[in-house]
């Protein structure tokens, strides 16, 4: 048996009677002692019917006495299906600050190799899996692969089972959705070749009883920014595992003579204590383990986007530079329409040089602009598509993913460009490289609006399938290559909203655009899906103009669903008022005062329908507390008058900022709560901040 721990999880692996590998054990971390009595049998099975349990294995192949679905599927030379892998050798390796072991299972027959990979890491409750497969003849033939998972998650036996996921679409991204596991399969997964708007990359599993505070709760998520699959299969036993990976069903990806295919990583962490403390865990992952620049403050951002779209020029930006500055951003950016002919959505995506009307000088003079304000400076970038009314496309219009005789069907006026081949690969990284250089660019905003359609690459020729798996690994590949050379630029994820957000992609960006949504009330529940499994400094939200903007009371309250997460301001600033002026300058000073917390701090869901009903949102760190508070309107029943907080120091003394004269233990606060009626506007949209801090 293999025992691997973080400082709360035990996850055992092992060896059962029949040589099949399975888990053995995942939940509270045990004593080692104690690892050694846990049963490694699924229990009897009732031949010739009773299904064995491979929902318990690691990897459940195609092949034997299985029926589930498979986690592996390869068919050999001659059309041979059905695996027989067996164990046949097991590494542990130390790194830096973390711990990896490899078992390595071999087919009997054929020359696949299956490596499992595990690593643990010291400040990290998470479980990271993934698989190699190998192909050890180089003189053989080829192998075809239409299942590749990384790793399968047997959740322990419960009498019933809940799932929560996060699905919804465009402009509504991320609704967490809770149910009963259905018997049979449910499969989440996205066929667009970018992570989706429709679900998320992830499940959590509990008993149906945890809660916000409370309870276990199982959760797998993947780290990959591409078409993927998760899984979750309840058998009749009532056994229950989920099991995921990258690409989707209909796609073979060869694995040849001598040949290695890697998956993407599948990430398992279990809490004991609930929601909250399973979403802390992982923001907690993302700071220790993934983001570049975890402890680097996420800057204020202006961006003209929902302000003007198309419609801009240097002399407008400018103007809106420096008003921008004087409210307070810190960061500039030029949003879609300042390169070649983009002046609408119809043509010039793929032609990557400035509008020669609208920035006659080029960027740099922009740039220095922008900088001279004291902004870094910043701009939108799409290179993974293209209007087929560009130079690009007329030169190379087999860039595109497409297939012969077939339509190549547009979406926003845009094709896909092949970033599996190398010559698109090279291009991207040449003129990335000459613009955030020349353009004196800090920041990109890198954009995908477009799912995969006609995705074939006909002069690849029948290895095409894999342009679904290595299209993501071009772009991570360019991104991973333009950080390197430019370690100063940071980027955003952005895939018309949240499309794009996942534990691959973090591991290269430096925060995520949540949703085109930046409706207030509407926004709060995309961030509350966000929220379960990234963290708030990743969290782009900006304050934006709607038809409430000019009342300040609702735009108030859209400041502090925004000041939830990395502040920004979309507004037409040429079109405000003082009042909002104002407004905008006195909530960026208090959002840099509170965001260390914001950004870093643990975050305590605190109940409520966010967006719906009086919500409330609470970060901590050891000496401070900031708590936002949302009632989008006055109930006809009463609300109840306190806000329980959580989290703090029971015995600590902690006193509201904005009123020294409230000083009360972290009991109270958290046993008879904060009081929130008389420190909540009245009437609709009301919102309020308040600031604790520990001063005994
Ligand atoms: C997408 C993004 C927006 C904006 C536009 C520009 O929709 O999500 O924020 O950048 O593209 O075309």
């Amino acid at each position: 048996m293999w025992h691997l721990t973080t400082t709360r999880t035990s996850y055992v692996v092992g060896l059962d009677q029949g040589g099949r590998l399975v888990q053995v054990y995942w939940g509270q971390r045990l004593a080692p002692q104690d690892v050694q009595q846990l049963p490694r049998t699924a229990g009897p099975i009732v031949p010739p019917y009773g299904l064995p349990l491979e929902v318990e294995e690691q990897l459940p192949v195609d092949g034997g006495l299985r029926w589930g679905p498979a986690s592996l599927q390869v068919t050999f030379p001659g059309g041979v299906r059905s695996l027989e892998p067996v164990l046949v050798g097991e590494r542990i390796e130390q790194e830096k600050d973390a711990a990896r072991l490899d078992l390595t299972m071999a087919d009997v027959r054929f020359p696949l190799e299956v490596v499992l990979h595990y690593r643990v890491r010291e400040a990290s409750e998470v479980i990271e899996r993934w698989v190699t497969l190998r192909h050890t003849d180089p003189e053989g033939e080829t192998f075809e692969i239409s299942r590749a998972d990384a790793g399968s998650w047997l959740i322990p036996p419960m009498a019933d089972y809940r799932y929560s996921v996060a699905s919804g679409g465009y402009y509504a991204e991320g609704q967490v959705r809770r149910g009963i596991v259905p018997e049979g399969e449910y499969t989440l997964s996205s066929r667009t070749g970018i992570t989706g708007h429709h679900s998320n990359p992830w499940t959590m599993i509990d008993d149906g009883t945890a809660t916000e505070g409370r309870g276990e709760v199982w959760s797998v998520a993947l780290a990959w920014s591409g078409s993927w699959r998760l899984t979750t299969q309840r058998r009749h036993q009532n056994r229950v595992a989920v099991s995921g990976g990258f690409g989707h069903e209909g796609l073979t990806l060869p694995l040849a003579p001598g040949g290695e295919l890697t998956t993407p990583s599948i990430l398992g962490l279990h809490s004991a204590e609930g929601f909250g403390g399973v979403s802390r865990a992982w923001h907690a992952h993302a700071r220790t383990s993934v983001l570049p620049h975890p402890d680097e403050i996420r800057p204020v951002v202006y961006n003209s986007w929902e302000a003007v779209g198309f419609d801009l020029n240097q002399d407008q930006q400018t103007a809106l530079a420096r008003q921008a500055a004087e409210l307070g951003a810190e960061l500039f950016v030029i949003d879609d329409g300042w390169f070649s002919t983009r002046t609408h959505d119809r043509a010039g995506l793929g032609d990557w040089w400035p509008n020669p009307a609208r920035f006659p000088n080029g960027l740099a003079p922009f740039a220095r602009e922008v900088h001279r304000l004291g902004m870094a400076f910043g701009i939108w970038v799409e290179p993974e598509a293209v209007n087929p009314d560009s130079d690009l496309y007329r030169t190379n219009p087999h860039w595109v993913l497409h297939h012969p005789d077939r339509q190549r069907d547009e979406l926003r006026s845009q094709l896909v460009l092949n970033f599996a081949r190398e010559d698109v690969r090279m291009w991207a990284l040449g003129w990335l490289n000459a613009l955030v250089a020349d353009g004196e660019i800090d920041f990109l905003k890198w954009d995908m609006n477009r799912a995969f359609t006609q995705a074939g690459w006909p002069e690849d020729g029948e290895g095409q399938n894999r342009l679904w798996i290595e299209h993501t690994r071009g772009v991570y590949h360019v991104i991973d290559r333009l950080r390197a050379r430019h370690p100063r630029l940071r980027i955003e994820s952005c895939a018309g909203g949240g499309g794009r957000l996942d534990y691959g992609i973090l591991e290269r960006t430096d925060q995520v655009w949540t949703s085109d949504d930046t409706v207030a009330h509407y926004r709060q529940s995309i961030q509350h899906g966000f929220s379960q499994l990234y963290p708030a400094c990743v969290m782009s939200a900006w304050v934006t103009d709607q038809p409430y903007s000019t009342d300040p009371q609702r735009n108030q309250y859209a400041y502090h669903v925004a000041m939830a997460g990395a502040l920004g301001i979309g507004g037409d600033l040429n079109a405000w008022n003082d009042r909002q002026r104002e407004q905008a300058r006195e909530n960026i000073a208090v959002y840099k005062a509170v965001r260390v917390l914001v950004q870093q701090g643990e975050q305590y869901r605190l109940g409520g329908q966010p967006g719906e009903s009086l919500s409330a949102i609470a970060y901590v760190d050891n000496e401070d507390v900031a708590v936002f508070v949302y009632r989008p309107r006055v109930e006809l029943r009463p609300h109840a008058p306190s806000v329980l907080l959580a989290g703090l120091d029971p015995d600590a003394v902690y006193t509201d900022l904005d009123r020294p004269g409230f000083a009360v233990s972290g009991r109270f606060l958290m046993t008879a709560g904060v009081p929130v009626h008389d420190r909540l506007p009245s009437g609709d949209w009301s919102s309020t901040l308040i600031r604790l801090r520990r001063t005994g």
